[in-house]
């Protein structure tokens, strides 16, 4: 809980849909899960929840009018990036895409603290993916513009955990009571890191299944149990799917390894295929960050549990929800 509230600024404005719409979002930079309480979620939900009822009728609207969104990447990505882009012109926005840095300042070494201030003085708000970890930390130690961490290297990717949260919430309609297994690789996954902490404001049961090198990090463990939570740990994942509601599948992240030997001894060591789920509950969900390399097979993608792909469309809808609730306008 210590820095739950270390990115929020306190301040007070109306923001334009909903008469008494909570305004503690406004001008907050998004750099970690453990920034937000019960509460936020519901808000970020439920305004999610008008994006998507608005895509539905009218496709896009004049909310964000006149906003620009710099998208910077360092690192690759399709759907991250790609749902940003459409969130904010979806809401009447635009977005300035710096995808590939080494057509940029940085590859004649810029530091990172100098590309925000200069993104900044072009954009209403910046979304970052850096390989390193706390590099959305220091962006926002330095931004005066609202920073949204879309991934610090193996740190965390809280967007994609609140749109996993809200992918759970509207396909099974409920997150208190569910058991929610994680499977893959927990060391280096940055969405598992975020996921678990974010799941920590509930009352589930969690599982943690990993290769004996790909474990959650123990501080994070630790963190969980101090939180009340008491994830079990496993290697094999046939012994708790039976008892699964939501299994979250990961990409081994080999792009984390030194020794890609390590990362041949582990792929493939988990694979969601039809066979392997005749096992697993008639209503529960598989959901996953994406991108899959060969953890779950494509005989399973018309599964109606194969919920990978409706996730994608979910995502777009929190996006639209933060950068409505962090932009909006008085
Ligand atoms: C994830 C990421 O970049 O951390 N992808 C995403 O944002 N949807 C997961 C991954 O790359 O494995």
């Amino acid at each position: 809980m210590a820095n739950r509230n270390r990115f929020k600024r306190s301040v007070s404005r109306h923001l334009p849909f909903g008469e008494k719409r909570d305004t503690r979002f406004y001008g907050m930079h998004i750099v970690s899960v453990q920034q937000f309480d019960r509460q936020d979620l519901d808000t970020i939900f439920e305004v999610a929840r008008e994006m998507r009822s608005m895509v539905e009728r009218v496709g896009s609207f004049d909310l964000l009018k006149g906003k620009v969104l710099a998208n910077l990447f360092y690192e690759p990505s399709t759907r991250t990036s790609s749902s940003f882009a459409a969130a904010v012109q979806r809401l009447g926005g635009s977005v300035l895409q710096i995808n590939n840095v080494t057509f940029s300042s940085v590859s004649k070494g810029e530091v990172l603290q100098d590309t925000i201030r200069t993104m900044e003085s072009y954009a209403d708000a910046i979304v970052l993916r850096h390989p390193e970890e706390g590099s959305a930390s220091i962006a926002a130690s330095v931004a005066t513009k609202p920073i949204i961490n879309a991934g610090d290297g193996p740190g965390e990717h809280p967007t994609q955990a609140l749109l996993d949260v809200f992918t759970i919430l509207e396909e099974l309609g409920r997150i208190d009571g569910l058991t929610v297994t994680i499977v893959g690789d927990l060391k280096y996954g940055r969405t598992v890191h975020s996921l678990a902490h974010l799941l920590s404001l509930y009352d589930i049961r969690l599982h943690f299944v990993a290769p004996d090198i790909l474990h959650m990090p123990a501080t994070l463990v630790d963190n969980l149990k101090e939180q009340g939570m008491a994830p079990c740990e496993h290697v094999n994942f046939e012994e708790v799917l039976p008892e699964t509601d939501v299994l979250y599948v990961t990409r081994v992240q080999r792009e984390r390894f030194d020794d890609l030997s390590m990362y041949e001894r582990v792929r493939g060591s988990y694979v969601v295929a039809p066979e392997t789920m005749a096992s697993a509950k008639a209503r529960m969900i598989v959901i996953h960050p994406l991108p899959r390399v060969d953890e779950i097979s494509m005989q399973f993608d018309d599964d109606p549990r194969a919920a990978y792909f409706r996730q994608m469309e979910y995502g777009m809808y929190v996006r639209m929800a933060l950068l409505a609730l962090v932009l909006g306008k008085a």
